[in-house]
Order: C-alpha cells, then sequence, then structure tokens
C-alpha cells in the first residue's frame, strides 16, 4: 500500500503566525488570555492551556493582570473597542488575509452597498467580518441561499460581495458565476485566502488517486472540514483529530491511501497519525511518499 501525504497538510501562515505569538509570550512569563480558543485544534488548545493560557469569550473576562491575544479569525470592531476601553494590551493575531475582509466590509458601510459574505454564519471569523460593516449585511451559504437575498430591497444601493477565507472553492465560483450574469458590475472580492485554495485544490488532486483519505484536524475546524467533503467527492474520506481514531478496517484491501491536514493541525499530530497508520501496514508492504505535484 502507498500512502501519499499532501505537501500543504498542516498550519497556514495566518495560524502559525497566532500559534508563535502565544507560545513567545508564555515563554517571557505574560499572563496571556485568548478570546476563544486560539485555532480549532483542542490538542494545540490543551498545550497551551498547560503553560498558563486562559480562554475568555469576552474582554469583561480578561482577569486583571492578563495581555490579551486576537486569533487569527478576527474579532467585530465592538471587540477591539471593549478591549480598548478597558485599557488592555493587546496582541492582535488575526490574519492579514481576514483583516483586508474587515476593511472591505467597513468600505461597503461607507458607501451605503448592502455586503454579502459568503461563509457560516455561525463562524468567529464570519461574526466578525459582520461586526466591521455599519450597513446592511447578510451571510449565504451556497448559492440557493444568495439567490433568495437578491431582492430589489437588499440590492437597491448595490451590493458587495466576500467570502469566508475558508469558504469553498467551487461553492464560490458557483456564486460569482451567477452574479455576474444577474448583474452588469458588481462588486465581488475573491476573498478565499491561497492557503485554503491550495489546500482544496490539493486535496482534490490527491483523492482522485486514492482509495481512501484521511483528513486530520479539528472537528471545529471549519477549513478542516471542507477538505473532507472536497476528497469525499472522489474517494471514500474518513476524518480524524488524532492517531487514537484511526481504524486500520478503512485501508484494508487499499492500493493507495492519501493524508492531508487542516491549516489548524499542528505538525506533531500529522507525523503520529503517519506512523501510526505505517504501523499498522506491513513494512514491505508500504511505501510512503509526498505529493509532488497538484496540478490537475
Ligand atoms: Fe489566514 Fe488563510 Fe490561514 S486566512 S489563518 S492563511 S486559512
Amino acid at each position: 500500500m502507498k500512502i501519499i501525504k499532501a505537501k500543504t497538510a498542516g498550519f497556514c501562515f495566518g495560524v502559525d503566525r497566532a500559534v508563535k505569538l502565544t507560545y513567545g509570550l508564555l515563554e517571557q512569563g505574560v499572563r496571556v488570555a485568548t478570546l476563544g480558543p486560539l485555532i480549532h485544534n483542542p490538542q494545540c488548545v490543551a498545550d497551551l492551556a498547560a503553560r498558563g493560557a486562559v480562554i475568555v469569550d469576552t474582554p469583561e473576562q480578561v482577569p486583571d493582570g492578563y495581555e490579551v491575544v486576537v486569533r487569527s479569525h478576527g474579532v467585530p470592531q465592538c471587540v477591539y473597542d471593549a478591549l480598548g476601553a478597558r485599557g488592555l494590551v493587546v496582541h492582535d493575531a488575526t490574519c492579514p488575509f481576514v483583516a483586508k475582509i474587515h476593511r472591505l466590509a467597513r468600505r461597503a458601510g461607507e458607501e451605503g452597498k448592502t455586503l454579502l459574505v459568503a461563509g457560516d454564519k455561525n463562524h468567529p471569523e464570519v461574526q466578525g467580518i459582520v461586526g466591521h460593516t455599519r450597513g446592511s449585511v447578510f451571510v449565504f451559504a451556497d448559492l440557493e441561499e444568495l439567490k433568495v437575498l437578491l431582492t430589489p430591497e437588499n440590492t437597491k444601493n448595490g451590493i458587495f460581495v466576500v467570502a469566508q477565507t475558508t469558504f469553498e472553492v467551487k461553492k464560490w465560483q458557483e456564486c460569482v458565476e451567477f452574479l455576474k450574469k444577474v448583474y452588469t458590475n458588481p462588486s465581488i472580492f475573491d476573498t478565499i485566502c491561497n492557503a485554503t485554495w491550495a489546500r482544496q485544490h490539493e486535496a482534490e488532486c490527491l483523492a482522485r488517486q486514492c482509495d481512501l483519505m484521511v483528513v486530520i484536524g479539528g472537528r471545529q475546524s471549519s477549513n478542516t472540514q471542507k477538505l473532507v467533503s472536497v476528497a469525499g467527492r472522489h474517494t471514500k474520506a474518513a476524518a480524524v483529530e488524532t492517531a487514537q481514531e484511526l481504524d486500520p478496517a478503512w485501508w484494508r484491501g487499499a492500493g493507495t491511501v492519501g493524508v492531508t491536514a487542516g491549516a489548524s493541525t499542528p505538525s506533531s499530530i500529522i507525523e503520529e497519525v503517519l506512523s501510526s497508520m505505517s504501523e499498522e501496514i506491513r513494512e514491505e508492504e508500504l511505501s510512503f511518499e509526498e505529493m509532488i505535484d497538484a496540478s490537475l
């Protein structure tokens, strides 16, 4: 059996930056509070807690003497205001790609346009984006939901369309195609980040040549779940948070197994999964390689 590991598996630039920043502060002896779990990975969050980091839901809950880390998902403007009102020291790890969407959201409000956000309305990144516009704003999960929102009332002053950075590329393309047919000059900003695009693209390429895809990542991680769904369109896809959840029955009889991981999955967990899979397979039957070319 051959195992092929995706090149893009694991931490993206924004998550890596937030994690390094937080570990760095803890090493300097700073008492750190994160607004929500730093990343959608329970193992990494537990490690940070063991080193003294606390998780709070609101600026009001930050204990005295603690400094605050804003995670890569970003937060609404009202949260920055509340942090400022308390005079807290803030380390802002909002991913620059998310910060760019915040600027677009503010611009939509300033221009009096309706902001339409492709994404999951319950995801913190989307709640952050929504909280940076003063105008009217709607969130849609797919083309069907978008169509319902495009009423004359909602669109009379023009629309600004953005996507959650981890939105599914194929769904976004469907929505953009539709909008371009219906409106002559829609303001559409492709804000899906490169890390998401590359991971989904590679997951699709890999899934096409594998009998099984193992996707490693937090169950709450939006980008990990998207990889499961992209891979699952082409082959059997199994999701695990850790090596303990692997089931050897999944790859019984399989010739090639692909392994990828979400943007918030630490490399240590990916390595554990790979070595645990290798142990389950007789050495003489195993070959291992990294994805070389992800062109479709
Ligand atoms: Fe940033 Fe994209 Fe990662 S928005 S946090 S680089 S998934």
